[in-house]
């Protein structure tokens, strides 16, 4: 079996196979045998480990996360390569070879718990790092732009790619649907249906922050981040056939790769790096550097490295350290904030609101959770508290006895903001929704294209032809060698006249 350790497996005390008890310590007599009125019942309610038994079973099950359910998670170290420090005070980026433990989750998105890994989808990318000024939280995917660009639009998305209300079943229909209806989906839509939508492992995709992220130094000045994890593993992917296959014989290929490859000793590694904008560019750029479904270029804005992160332990125990881990962008430590990216912004409130409710008010105790610095927050009580309570510490604020004061010497640089308050439409700021994934179209060689259209076919599977005919005059408004691919891959033909861009209603 994998990964059992039977010297793991004894008692911790010495005694060789350890002695049951009740959940309060006291011993359990017999583990098999009911307590009955004669040898054919009826039970007695005072088998109290027959209830404990029962009523544990019936609450193992804690809600799974309501998108990114099915994930594995490891544990490693970050180390500093490069030198960011005149960009941000965070202490743990303040030198090279400057070591800090980390935790890794990723992800597919779209199935549930017991979902196939080898699916198409995009992968999650959550990284958690222990600093020792609170946990950082890096929660981003396996591809460098989003499906929208408006929160508005988040849980519409999930409703579309999950199942179906009324058949239970995952809709192309739904899917498409609402993909071709927003045309800012289509970059995203174009990395899902080409190689990057199945990667062989976790361990062979890169990772991107997807968003505009800041940094701030020492002396006040601010800078527009992107950050980018490149795999040193290389990138290795799966065709639709291949997956088909896999996800047959296992369906925890990811899974078990990344499990059994640490088991080796094989520690799969990351190169860490970021692009750098300071923070004035923003309004001089030339294009929205808050906008989650675009890129940023490479040649105005080049790598900067940071470092390399290393997964190097498998954890104990699965539901305790990767079930029970909780990421969120609203985790940040001094030297690394937001941005005005309104889709991030969102986030920060969805991601500990989940947790609160998945895994309790008192989730940033768990060990997984828990930062590796003094936490002195003054909240108390609440479901699962498990340390002491701040024991009998004054619990108010003001108060005449300096507890519970702020640090202002951690102040965030102001950030100038303007604009009048409306449901402002992005659409009327920036409708350029082909020019990037016509670039990410055409630097994909003929078979990639080829792969592109037969994907995109298959995965449109039985949608309306109408559907259908939109994504094709999308694919041709990107680049006629794209519509007429796809066109061709699911035997019809391009439009003569492209139909109106669907307009969005309020
Ligand atoms: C998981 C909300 C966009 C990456 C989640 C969860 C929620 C959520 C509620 C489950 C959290 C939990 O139960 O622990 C949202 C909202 C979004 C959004 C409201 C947009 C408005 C994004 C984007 C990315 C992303 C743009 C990547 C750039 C992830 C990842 C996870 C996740 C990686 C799994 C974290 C883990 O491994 O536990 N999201 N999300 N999400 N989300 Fe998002």
């Amino acid at each position: 079996m994998h990964g059992s350790n039977s010297d793991e497996r004894k008692c911790p005390y010495g005694h060789g196979a350890t002695p049951l008890t009740t959940q309060f310590g006291a011993p359990v007599v017999d583990n098999s045998n009911s307590y009955t009125a004669g040898p054919r019942g009826p039970l007695l309610m005072q088998d109290v480990w027959l209830i404990e038994k029962l009523a544990n079973l019936n609450r193992e099950v804690i809600p799974e996360r309501r998108m990114h359910a099915k994930g594995s998670g490891a544990f490693g170290t970050f180390t500093v390569t490069g030198d960011v420090s005149k960009y941000t005070r965070a202490k743990f980026l303040s030198e090279p070879g400057k070591q800090t433990e980390m935790f890794a989750r990723f992800t597919t998105v779209a199935g549930e718990r017991g979902a196939a890994d080898a699916e198409r989808d995009i992968r999650g990318f959550a990284l958690k790092f222990y600093t020792e000024e609170g946990n950082w939280d890096m929660v981003g995917n396996n591809t460098p732009v989003f499906f929208v660009r408006d929160p508005r639009h988040f849980a519409d998305l999930n409703k579309a790619v999950k199942r179906d209300p009324r058949t239970n079943m995952r809709s192309a229909t739904n899917n498409w649907d609402f993909w071709t209806l927003l045309p800012e989906a289509f970059h995203q839509v174009t990395y899902v249906m080409g190689d990057r939508g199945i990667p062989k492992s976790y361990r062979h995709m890169d990772g991107f922050s997807s968003h505009t992220y800041s940094f701030y130094n020492e002396a006040g000045e601010r800078f527009w981040v992107k950050w980018h994890f490149k795999t040193q593993q290389g990138h290795a992917h799966l065709t639709d056939a291949e997956a088909a296959q896999v996800v047959a014989g296992d369906r925890e290929s990811h899974q078990r790769d990344l499990y059994d490859a640490i088991e080796r000793g094989e520690f799969p590694k990351w190169k860490v790096m970021v692009q750098i904008m300071p923070e004035a560019e923003a309004e001089t750029c030339g294009f929205h550097p808050f906008d989650l479904t675009k890129v940023r270029s490479q040649k105005t804005y080049p790598l900067i490295e940071v470092g390399m992160m290393e997964l190097n332990r498998n954890p104990e125990n699965f539901f305790a350290d990767v079930e029970q881990s909780a990421f969120a962008p609203s985790n940040l430590i001094p030297g690394i904030g937001v941005s005005p990216d309104k889709m991030l912004q969102a986030r920060l409130f969805a991601y500990s609101d989940a947790q609160r409710y998945r895994l309790g008010v008192n989730h940033h105790q768990i060990p997984v959770n828990a930062a590796r610095c003094p936490v002195f927050n003054n909240h108390r009580d609440g479901q699962g508290r498990v340390d002491g309570n701040y024991g009998s510490l004054l619990h108010y604020h003001p108060n005449s006895f300096d507890q519970w004061q702020g640090q202002p010497e951690f102040r965030e640089p102001p950030l100038r903001l303007s604009g009048d308050a409306d449901f402002w439409d992005f659409r009327q700021d920036d409708d350029d929704y082909f020019s990037q994934p016509r670039a990410l179209f055409q630097l994909m060689d003929d078979a990639q294209k080829e792969r592109l259209f037969g994907n995109t076919a298959r995965a449109m599977g039985d949608a309306p032809d109408f559907i259908k005919q939109r994504h094709i005059d999308n694919c041709t408004r990107c680049d006629p060698a794209y519509g007429a691919g796809v066109a061709a891959a699911l035997g019809m033909s391009v439009s003569a006249e492209l139909s109106p861009q669907p307009e969005l209603a309020d």
